[in-house]
């Protein structure tokens, strides 16, 4: 009963926020997509939507697990629809603000007297400041799951505002991270509530330097060239919330805006691999647990895990007559390419399962996603070792994520997953981006 009234109130204040985008859009779209390219030097994922008045493009790193929009404002913010959210108004409890503050060097973009802020968070570094929450029209292209179509607008959208420095780690020309977490005013929540479509949306990473990925906001079908709808390939399993917060800075009592899943055991070429269970599962402190995570490269897996998982792995190989060669930093295992098959899949290597609620639900990493090419006659696991107390045992990286489609249902809190596209004769960087608009 609290909840639905809750829930209810929450509707009320969106409805009271977003109508003014509705009522200019006669157009109201099923579904939106934005591109996402990968950037070489820091290997994180990067997209661009539109933002301001006038529009600018604004290039931002993809943090899955990300609470909201957050972009630098001290430095060429320029916009006539920038708007700061007032003290005690309903889009600082929508963003659940923590405070309340003046500012000495303003009026200016991030800097406003009477406003609430919260704590924009650079997840890369792990550094996280405090900023102005705010709302500015935010401009994205519909899509009807095959190609981009009409560009649509959110008149008032809300984010935050960091600063220049917040920037320092993540890559060259980004001018703010894209949160896709699980709060009200993480994107894929405000484009939902915004055009009035469900609570879904879809990664789709492409491992390719040259073409682009794939989000979308809102539900299927998601079409693949040639003419593969990734939506209807998926495999279920339930998304958990973690109760303690995993933001850089969080007030006591937050939960985790993260995606955490359940796997149950790890198999090695449809060998179970003995493991601490007790690291599977997320404790009342919010330790433990598996996540998955767009802004580390490589899946991080907690000491003893990793070491029982590299073990398997090195035997079957050794059992394929695959020779091991040293380390290349930061991967601990490496294998001679020379004895090693190349499949549709990737390097033929014993693939890693991840097993969920049952045997029957097994997220398969095969070559394409479980090896690094280091260099000409080298492989490596693409997996590193998170040490012995890391916060959350097991973190799905993003070399994992490639090629594989994963759609993240915040109503139903669930998560679909494909496996890899290679098996289905597509890959991530097959949207067809030609606008039929
Ligand atoms: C905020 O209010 C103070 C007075 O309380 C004033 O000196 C300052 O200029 C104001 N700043 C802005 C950004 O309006
Ligand atoms: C399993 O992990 C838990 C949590 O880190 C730890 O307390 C426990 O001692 C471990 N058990 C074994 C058998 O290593
Ligand atoms: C591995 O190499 C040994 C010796 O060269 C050979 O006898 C054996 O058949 C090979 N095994 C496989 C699986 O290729
Ligand atoms: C890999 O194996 C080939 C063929 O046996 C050999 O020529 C090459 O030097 C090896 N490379 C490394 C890095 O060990
Ligand atoms: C991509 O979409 C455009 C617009 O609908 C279409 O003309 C074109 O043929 C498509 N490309 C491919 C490779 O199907």
């Amino acid at each position: 009963m609290a909840y639905t009234m809750q829930y209810f109130l929450f509707s009320c204040l969106l409805l009271f926020f977003i109508s003014p985008s509705l009522a200019q859009q006669s157009f109201r779209p099923k579904a939106l997509v934005i591109p996402v390219s990968k950037d070489t030097n820091t290997l994180q994922y990067v997209t661009r939507i539109n933002q301001r008045t006038p529009l600018v493009p604004v290039s931002l790193v993809v943090d899955l697990g990300g609470q909201f929009l957050w972009v630098d404002c001290e430095r060429n913010y320029v916009s006539s629809t920038y708007f700061p959210a007032r003290c005690g108004s309903a889009v600082c409890s929508l963003a659940r603000a923590n405070g309340c503050g003046d500012c000495f060097s303003g009026p200016k973009p991030g800097c406003n007297n009477n406003t609430c802020g919260v704590s924009p968070d650079n997840s890369v570094t792990g550094t996280a400041t405090s900023g102005e929450v705010a709302q500015d029209v935010v401009s994205v292209q519909s899509t009807d799951g095959s190609n981009p179509g009409q560009v649509v607008t959110v008149a008032k959208f809300i984010f935050s505002c960091g600063t220049t420095s917040l920037l320092e780690g993540l890559a060259n020309g980004v001018m703010g991270m894209a949160g896709l977490g699980r709060t009200r005013i993480a994107f894929p929540s405000q484009f939902a509530s915004a055009f009035s479509f469900t609570r879904k949306f879809a990664i789709c990473l492409s491992s390719s330097n040259r073409y682009n990925g794939v989000i979308f906001f809102g539900n299927g079908p998601y079409v693949l060239l040639p003419n593969v709808d990734a939506s209807q390939s998926l495999t279920y399993t339930p998304l958990f919330i973690n109760p303690v917060s995993t933001a850089s800075a969080y007030t006591a009592g937050e939960a985790s805006a993260e995606y955490f899943i359940g796997v149950k055991s790890i198999n090695v070429g449809d060998q179970a691999v003995q493991l601490n269970k007790t690291l599977l599962s997320i404790n009342s402190e919010g330790v433990g647990g598996t996540k998955i995570s767009t802004v580390n490269p490589y899946t991080i897996l907690e000491t003893s895990i990793f070491k029982a998982v590299t073990e398997a792995l090195s035997d079957e190989a050794a059992a394929r007559n695959i020779t091991r060669v040293a380390a290349v930093s930061p991967f601990d295992v490496c294998f001679n390419s020379s004895n090693v098959l190349s499949t549709r899949l990737g390097y033929s290597v014993p693939s890693i399962e991840l097993v969920m609620q049952n045997e029957a639900t097994l997220w398969r990493i095969y070559g394409a996603n479980s090896m690094v090419q280091v260099s000409s006659d080298v492989l490596c696991l693409g997996f590193v070792n998170g040490g012995s107390n890391p916060r959350t045992s097991i973190v799905i990286g993003g070399n994992q994520l490639e090629d594989n489609l994963l759609q993240f249902d915040l109503a139903e809190s669930r998560l679909g997953f494909s496996s890899t596209l290679l098996g289905r004769q597509t890959t991530c960087s097959n949207f067809n981006f030609t606008s039929n608009a």
